[in-house]
């Protein structure tokens, strides 16, 4: 059977797109903002986008066109190595377990749009009269595992409708419908009497906190720009497995950053105004998943026009999760279905009842998907991404160059080489630094330390690759 491929560049693109904009641009995302001091961050956060997301998202791509394959196969039939699609299955694995606490949140949020739109009809919203409560009984339960699998079937639904006649049209029309959507919601929100002071929380170009806690911020930054880029577990390998022809892989990666990054600005633009003409101080929300939903739904109660906002702003982030849930399915049902010959239908089946069980855990247990949705996600995909992109710059190599440069016009050609000493060497060490400030070594050792230690480590995984390649 011939493997399916994208009808258009544009669908490519926008399928893209649905995967990285998602829960982590709208929900995430401002909260981490907030926590971290806001437009501070913000900074940091656009320069590691700039500098180690875009050329991630490119090594991705690289892998993907190159085999046309699933991540597992990918990276078997590049290497030529069985080990590697080991490597691979370590993708796979990520995914899943990204999948069980994201389709959770995707279910807490169609629960919140189903309640608005209940609302608009009778007058009377059920989650405004207690958001806290309302939050606490949504978030875990039987309730939310029922969510979670509506969320679930609408997403394999349309995986199996297959590449083009499900994923590609889909995404076709939920992106513009998210764009509209928010730009109307920002509009609304500029009119709001808090407006400014969010501005000037959010956009304020704020010198002395990012002087402080520079080094602070380069963690959560890191950790929100993978995720928010879809790196890590092997979407986006997958994703341009399906390209067939020559499109410049550089000017896709930096579109598909560029409207992503939109959506995120965006959102806080939405997000925080509200906040701010509440009196909530967002910093003081609290962390966790809930607070953002606590803290919007007590804003959509008392604005004027309360219940049609919040049910464009529900209707706007459920489809950016079911965009982006759809992509990370699809990464086991392109390895089933390339590996093991399986139809759509049957890999979508298997797929579907396996994250039915792993995420009803996490709906059911907050400590488990507490633990999923913070450190360990974050773990997963910076050690993916680091993986993946060593495998490009010291198993693919020329390779890759060879793939980057197809249809990149001249720029492409120009910058095939200094990518490709990024991503192979200057990223991992980025990544592995970011990893051991996530289990705290910075705060043991010192931050000079670290970076040595990082450097070390990298070096340690270079070397015994070179070895592996020569065995080849
Ligand atoms: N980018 C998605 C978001 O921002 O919500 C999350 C995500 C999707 C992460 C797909 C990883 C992935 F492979």
């Amino acid at each position: 059977m011939t493997r399916e491929t994208w009808a258009t560049r544009a669908g490519f693109i926008l399928a893209a797109v649905g995967s990285a904009v998602g829960l982590g641009n709208i929900w995430r995302f401002p909260w981490i903002t907030a926590e971290n001091g806001g437009s501070a961050f913000l900074a940091v956060y656009l320069g590691i986008v700039l500098l180690v997301g875009v050329p991630g998202l490119l090594g991705m791509f690289v892998i993907g066109r190159r085999a046309k394959r699933n991540p597992v196969g990918a990276l078997r039939s590049l290497s030529g190595s069985n080990r590697w699609g080991f490597a691979g299955g370590f993708l796979i694995f990520s995914s899943l377990v990204l999948i069980s606490f994201y389709s959770v949140v995707g279910g807490w949020i169609l629960r919140y749009f189903g309640e608005s739109v209940v609302g608009l009809v009778t007058g009377h919203v059920r989650y405004f009269a207690n958001p806290g409560a309302a939050f606490g009984a949504a978030s875990a339960g039987l309730d939310a595992v029922a969510f979670h699998l509506v969320f679930l079937a609408l997403a394999a639904v349309i995986i199996v409708a297959g590449i083009r006649g499900g994923i590609e049209i889909a995404t076709k029309w939920m992106m513009p419908a998210i764009f509209t959507l928010l730009v109307g919601l920002g509009i609304w929100a500029s009119t709001q009497s808090g407006a400014a002071e969010a501005y000037a929380f959010y956009l304020r170009f704020d010198v002395s906190t990012l002087q402080n806690n520079f080094f602070g911020l380069l963690g959560p930054a890191a950790g929100q720009a993978l995720f928010t880029l879809s790196l890590g577990v092997g979407t986006m390998i997958t994703y341009a497995s399906y390209l067939d022809e020559d499109r410049s892989l550089p000017f896709d990666g930096a579109t598909i950053a560029v409207l992503n990054t939109i959506v995120g600005v965006l959102a806080g633009l939405v997000v925080f105004p509200l906040l701010f003409t509440l009196g909530i101080e967002p910093g003081q929300t609290g962390t966790g998943a809930g607070a953002l939903f606590v803290g919007l739904a007590g804003a959509f109660a008392q604005l004027p026009g309360g219940t049609l906002v919040a049910t464009a702003f529900f209707a706007v982030v459920a489809l950016a999760a079911l965009s982006s849930a759809i992509s990370i399915l699809e990464i086991s049902v392109s390895f089933l279905v390339d590996e093991y010959g399986l139809a759509r239908r049957r890999a979508a089946g298997l797929v579907g009842g396996l994250v039915a069980v792993t995420g009803s855990v996490c709906a059911l247990e907050p400590s488990v998907f507490g633990f999923v949705a913070g450190t360990l996600v974050d773990i997963l995909l910076t050690v993916g991404l680091a993986v993946c992109l060593v495998f490009v710059g010291w198993v693919m190599g020329r390779d890759a160059i060879t793939e980057f440069r197809n249809g990149a016009g001249s720029l492409g050609q120009t910058i095939a080489t200094p990518w490709l000493f990024g991503v192979g060497v200057l990223l991992p060490i980025f990544l592995v630094f970011t990893l051991l400030t996530t289990f705290g070594v910075d705060g043991k050792i010192g931050f000079w330390p670290t970076v040595v230690a990082a450097v070390a480590v990298a070096i340690a995984a270079f070397v015994s690759l070179r070895s592996e390649r020569s065995v080849v």
